[in-house]
């Protein structure tokens, strides 16, 4: 619903969001725990690869990170403050068992049960990743997701869990972004394992696919009345530059987008894709799609910037750096585009163009989260010891404004999830690339919440978003006008 109010000078515009809608903070275990040596958890390969001389920005690692296994219970008060009624997080697979195999680890175990307490009894909903792509070390030593073998295990991790926290009113996700798992970690070496090889990479693909559907009849079986599970996945809307794109845009659609999507909602590979990027049908096992296309109660979409593609020279070829992901120009940004910190394009209606496209291909039928959006910023603490994030702030604004118009386009979206609630270890970038809505000062672990935490909770508290202009101090709780 959109109203208006204010004065006839200033008509301000007021979004308001379903009743029950979820405002939540997504993060990841390896990104914010810490703590890694202790209470027996296991060796990862982000721990390897991070101890990688060459692989992270300035060799920055999760050793410490944001020391969240200590410091959980501020980090939940801080989340309280801020008004959020969900909390997405990851189980560090290490710390439950450690070589990825066997008997669950109890200490493990009580950290997450203490976590999901403390939410609950802050009122704040769990959103559960069983995969944020730290994978025990020792089930990489025997082949990693390019092995079969890996999947099962993962289902039986995923019965382990679902046995020990059955009781947790959470929302469930079995991986979070297998694309990247299976494209930076297995073909262009980017991330953890640091694989350079397609056919690695598109084996992969069809065992954390395998996974997921072993992962989710663990949890179907395991919790009450099933459970409300699903899968986080990253879209990127491709847009063709020029007639002459359109065929590069399909087939770089299948590969970044429909290579997940599709094996999960219609149990089948995209055929749009190149032949090296699929998985050899001598991989596919009958019955593996069935598992794999198993019914889910929603579906997460992580979404952070479209993807462009261009061809403009007269033999076709692409017009920017070929993505190993396509045979286009998806590293072709326009120009024109605002970037983040990390140069990555925003682009708003990105967002509302993948969800209305995947709501149309659903039919209505499944509900939608965004489960992860966000911005990096270069920033800065005033002299007032203050943090004036306004790109973070300008980011989000226009990122809810697409979500509404989702909503006011008849898309079921159930909740957003910002990524992410604390500067963290990002990955290959390490701490340089702040996505925090809370700054992070790694010398002292001292957290302050920055401009877009505000602007932020006055979203989530209003349930509702006031129009551009309207300063962002203001929550939108005046009198509204239908
Ligand atoms: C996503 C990851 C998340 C974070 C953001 C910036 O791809 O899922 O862990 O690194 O990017």
């Amino acid at each position: 619903m959109i109203t208006t109010t204010g004065s006839a000078s200033a008509t301000i515009r007021v979004r308001t969001f379903p009743a029950g809608f979820v405002w939540g903070a997504a993060t990841a275990a390896y990104q914010i725990e810490g703590a890694v040596a202790e209470d027996g958890r296991g060796r990862s390969i982000w721990d390897t690869f991070s101890h990688t001389p060459g692989k992270v920005a300035h060799g920055d690692t999760g050793d410490v990170a944001c020391d969240f296994y200590h410091r959980w219970e501020d980090d939940l008060e801080l989340l309280s403050s801020l008004g959020l009624n969900a909390f997405r997080f990851s189980i560090a697979w290490p710390r439950i068992q450690p070589d990825g195999r066997g008997a669950p680890h109890q200490r493990g175990i009580d950290f997450y049960r203490k976590l999901i307490e403390g939410l609950h009894s802050r009122g704040i909903k769990p959103a559960i990743t069983l995969y944020h792509w730290d994978l025990p070390q020792a089930l990489e030593d025997a082949g990693g997701w390019p092995k079969r073998e890996i999947a099962e295990r993962f289902g039986e991790f995923a019965e382990i869990i679902a046995a020990a926290l059955s009781d947790a009113d959470a929302l469930w996700m079995t991986l979070n972004e297998p694309l990247q798992v299976a494209h930076q970690g297995y073909r262009v070496g980017t991330h953890a394992p640091g694989q350079r090889d397609d056919a690695l990479a598109a084996a992969a693909t069809h065992h954390l696919l395998l996974g997921h559907g072993l992962a989710l009849r663990a949890l179907r079986d395991t919790l009450p009345g099933g459970g409300n599970v699903g899968i986080a996945i990253d879209f990127h809307p491709v847009r063709a530059i020029g007639e002459n794109a359109r065929e590069a845009a399909t087939i770089a659609d299948a590969e970044q987008n429909r290579l997940f999507f599709e094996p999960i909602v219609h149990g089948t590979y995209p055929r749009a894709a190149r032949p090296q990027i699929l998985p050899p049908a001598s991989l596919i096992a009958p019955g593996d799609m069935q598992l794999i296309s198993a019914p889910i109660d929603f579906l997460g979409i992580n979404y952070y910037n479209p993807h462009y593609v261009k061809i403009d020279d007269d033999e076709g070829r692409p017009a920017g750096k070929p993505s190993k992901v396509g045979p286009s120009a998806t590293d072709y940004t326009p120009p024109e585009l605002p970037r983040n910190a990390l140069g990555w394009p925003i682009e708003p209606s990105g967002l509302l163009d993948a969800l209305v496209a995947i709501n149309e291909e659903m039919h209505g039928d499944l509900p939608l989260y965004v489960t992860e959006n966000g911005c990096a910023v270069n920033d800065q603490i005033d002299p007032h010891g203050e943090i004036d994030d306004a790109p973070r702030v300008e980011y989000l604004r226009g990122h809810l404004e697409a979500l509404h118009g989702a909503i006011e386009r008849g898309v079921p979206l159930r909740g957003y999830f910002v990524w992410t609630l604390l500067d963290n270890f990002e990955w290959a970038a390490g701490y340089d690339a702040r996505f925090g809505i809370v700054f992070v000062d790694f010398e002292t672990q001292r957290r302050v919440p920055k401009r877009s935490a505000s602007f932020f909770r006055q979203v989530a508290q209003a349930n509702a978003l006031a129009g551009a202009g309207q300063p962002d101090r203001s929550a939108p709780d005046e009198p509204r006008q239908g």
